[in-house]
């Protein structure tokens, strides 16, 4: 991908939908009786890889078609044994959370990965899964993928996650949903809670308070319509750029402001951006609005730490390059997680801003970046990481001269078409 600095940002753009919601919309509606109707579905590769493997687990699904998606329901016990490996391609949430449904499930299944996919941590996942009853087997004693995965009959857990993890907490709470009794899981902080809310729209047993979910087993979900929002992370990036480049004015209809998930419109906001939420509503259970940046001036530095880090942990590839245009320094803490997401994305962050002549220190739980310094085009290299790349785009519309970014395509993971979008709202 080539970018050239960016003249102001301006009219009215859609991002794809959400990618988690997305994901649980199709896990949900195979689980559940009756027809799911997804709308607005997130045509990424990550989500395709979801489609695919309940695809293999006997569930018809049609679509992506316009965005709409309908899951044929097989009920809590209709799926089958596949006769193929599933691939989960890039995704740790497809992964992580088929995980837990096939722990439930009397038959075989084994699940594997990309390169990227199969050097991230899975005993997180697997070590409660296995508490519960299931058998799994993997690389380097069941931490890595491919994992084999013998299901069947599952106890309830009362599992305390070790970190807030939203992988975590829905592959315990799908698993959950066929054990006989009642599942609990509590994190340190609170992560995105998209399965909670999705599991109760479709009509599970599910209780939340304070950082514990609760969910019965053998709960029954009936199929659903699900309006998936936009994607606030996808948002993120063109809400950094809109704050960066003076002039812009851009309206992003219809984003998820889920509370879990919304950190990045709090530290913007806090960094002195121009945002403001219009015609807030609420759709099948998730909270929505209109999103409106606008160029403010300069942005000043900030600290995230804490329980804003599982609010924003995808956006601290935007937030980095936001931070590198400021006044002033913005330390990340807390944030050890990003080491283990798509890449290890305090190197890769830190990396790709130094290409463009950001001060930049690496944590061990975080980044420190001084900002202010002019940013020069450059050329830079993905690392097969969608967020990275993205980043780059963004650091390359506010730097002097030309980037290139190497390895691009992997931004169709999460956002088809952003290239598309970059040019629109610029009208060119
Ligand atoms: C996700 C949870 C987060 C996030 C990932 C999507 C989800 O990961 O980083 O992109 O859909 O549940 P963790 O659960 O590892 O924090």
């Amino acid at each position: 991908m080539h970018v050239a600095p960016a003249g102001a940002l301006q009219g009215t753009t859609t991002v794809p939908g959400d990618k988690s919601i997305s994901h649980r919309a199709v896990m949900l509606g195979a689980l559940a009786e009756g027809d799911t109707v997804i709308e607005n579905f997130l045509p990424g590769e990550d989500c395709l890889s979801t489609i695919s493997c309940f695809g293999k687990l006997g569930v018809e699904i049609q679509g992506p078609e316009h965005g709409r998606v309908i899951v044929r329901g097989r009920g809590l016990s209709g799926l089958s044994e596949p006769d193929d490996i599933l691939d989960a391609g890039n995704s740790g949430t497809t992964m992580r959370l088929i995980l837990g449904i096939l722990s439930g499930q009397p038959f075989f299944s084994v699940v594997t990965g990309d390169r990227s996919l199969r050097q991230r941590p899975m005993a997180r996942v697997t070590g409660p899964l296995v508490q519960m009853g299931a058998h799994i087997r993997g690389r380097q004693g069941g931490r890595l993928a491919p994992l084999a995965i013998q299901g069947g009959c599952l106890k309830p857990i009362d599992y305390g996650s070790p970190v807030a993890s939203a992988q975590v907490k829905s592959a315990v709470l799908l698993a959950g949903l066929f054990a006989d009794g009642v599942t609990y899981v509590s994190e340190p902080h609170r992560s995105r809670d998209h399965t909670e809310r999705m599991l109760n729209y479709f009509g599970a047993n599910i209780k939340v308070s304070g950082n514990t979910v609760q969910v019965t087993g053998q709960s029954r979900l009936k199929g659903q319509r699900v309006c998936v929002p936009g994607d606030i992370s996808s948002a993120a990036f063109l809400m950094v750029a809109a704050a960066l480049v003076p002039g812009s004015d851009l309206t992003i209809p219809g984003i998820g402001i889920n509370p879990t998930r919304s950190g990045i419109l709090d530290v913007l906001l806090e960094m002195g951006a121009g945002i403001e939420l219009l015609n807030k509503r609420e759709e099948g259970g998730e909270p929505v609005a209109d999103v409106h940046v606008r160029y403010a001036g300069k942005l000043s530095g900030v600290t995230v730490a804490g329980e804003t880090i599982p609010r924003l942990i995808d956006e601290v590839p935007a937030l980095a390059v936001a931070a590198a245009a400021a006044d002033g320094t913005t330390r990340i803490k807390d944030a050890g997680e990003l080491k283990v997401k798509e890449s290890d994305r305090i190197a890769t962050v830190a990396a790709i801003l130094r290409r463009f002549g950001a001060a930049v220190e690496e944590l061990p739980d975080g980044l420190l970046i001084m900002g202010g310094r002019p940013l020069q085009g450059a050329i830079c290299d993905s690392q097969g990481d969608h967020r990275i790349a993205m980043a780059a785009a963004i650091a390359g519309l506010v730097a002097k001269g030309e980037t290139v970014i190497r390895g691009a395509e992997c931004i169709n993971v999460s956002f088809p078409g952003f290239a598309v979008v970059l040019k629109n709202i610029q009208g060119k």
